[in-house]
């Protein structure tokens, strides 16, 4: 019965991540041994300079990219090198993810784009045969973030807020454990980005759901539990749980 004594758990980890990218002839290191490790439930955020591979390493956890050197355990599973298929699988299911520029479709109204995962994720039969129970979830997800007066409007006719909030909905149809967050505000005003770090703080505290969320606004840094710095390749402490 070890599963049950196993508090806290570790969720995800990285273990001594490296990666580099080819410039011409060059190879220039971004990650030279990233080490961290996210509990279940944990809001963390990540922050640092421009062009200091935050990116990159969300793109690893998140299995959109491989490491050069180094692991990605999920619940203590080793994931990065899976069978594509698995991985895929995982990408799909375990992870969420949400960007600077929101990537909705702008031909969709704002429930298709919110069920734009699902109708990826099943048969045209088995989403048609579904179809009620998806866009009854659809819809739930919409209202929790607070878009029910929009759920026929296009892209287009959304604010930056609004978008990044039909953005997170989208990822939270899929049921994902973990989000991965990078830059969410970049892109919005103060407040519409006070909205959004309220909106990932009351899911992660009302669906025990993981949050890694990349931003270089301090402020809103310290709104997570706890934050890392990347800086030259690795991970310090910047501030701890309280
Ligand atoms: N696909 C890529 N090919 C080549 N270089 C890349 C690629 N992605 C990122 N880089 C480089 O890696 C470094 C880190 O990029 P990135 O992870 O996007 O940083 P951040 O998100 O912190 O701004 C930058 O110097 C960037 O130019
Ligand atoms: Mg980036």
């Amino acid at each position: 019965m070890t599963g049950c004594i196993k508090m806290p758990q570790t969720h995800l980890s990285a273990i001594a991540l490296e990666k580099a990218y080819r410039k011409g002839k060059l190879q220039v290191p971004v990650l030279r041994g990233v080490e961290v490790q996210v509990r279940r439930g944990e809001f963390v955020s990540i922050i640092g300079q421009s062009g200091s591979g935050k990116s990159t390493l969300l793109h690893l956890l998140g299995l959109l990219d491989a490491p050069d050197v180094g692991e990605i355990l999920l619940d203590g599973q080793r994931i990065d090198d899976l069978p594509r298929q698995d991985r895929d699988r995982l990408r799909n299911r375990v992870f969420g993810f949400i960007f600077q520029f929101y990537h909705l479709l702008p031909e969709l109204d704002l429930l298709e784009n919110v069920l734009a995962p699902l109708m990826i994720r099943h048969s045209v039969w088995e989403y048609w045969k579904r179809r009620k129970e998806f866009r009854d979830l659809g819809r739930e997800l919409i209202a929790k973030v607070g878009l029910e007066h929009r759920l026929s409007h296009k892209p287009s006719e959304l604010s930056g807020g609004e978008m990044q909030r039909a953005a997170i909905a989208r990822a939270l149809v899929a049921q994902p454990e973990v989000l991965l967050a990078d830059e969410p505000t970049g892109n919005l005003d103060n407040k519409s980005g006070r909205e959004i770090m309220d909106l990932l703080s009351s899911l992660n505290e009302g669906r025990q759901l993981t949050i890694i969320m990349v931003t270089h606004d301090e402020a809103l840094a310290r709104q997570a539990h706890r934050t890392v710095r990347l800086a030259e390749g690795r991970l310090q402490v910047q501030r701890e749980a309280a």
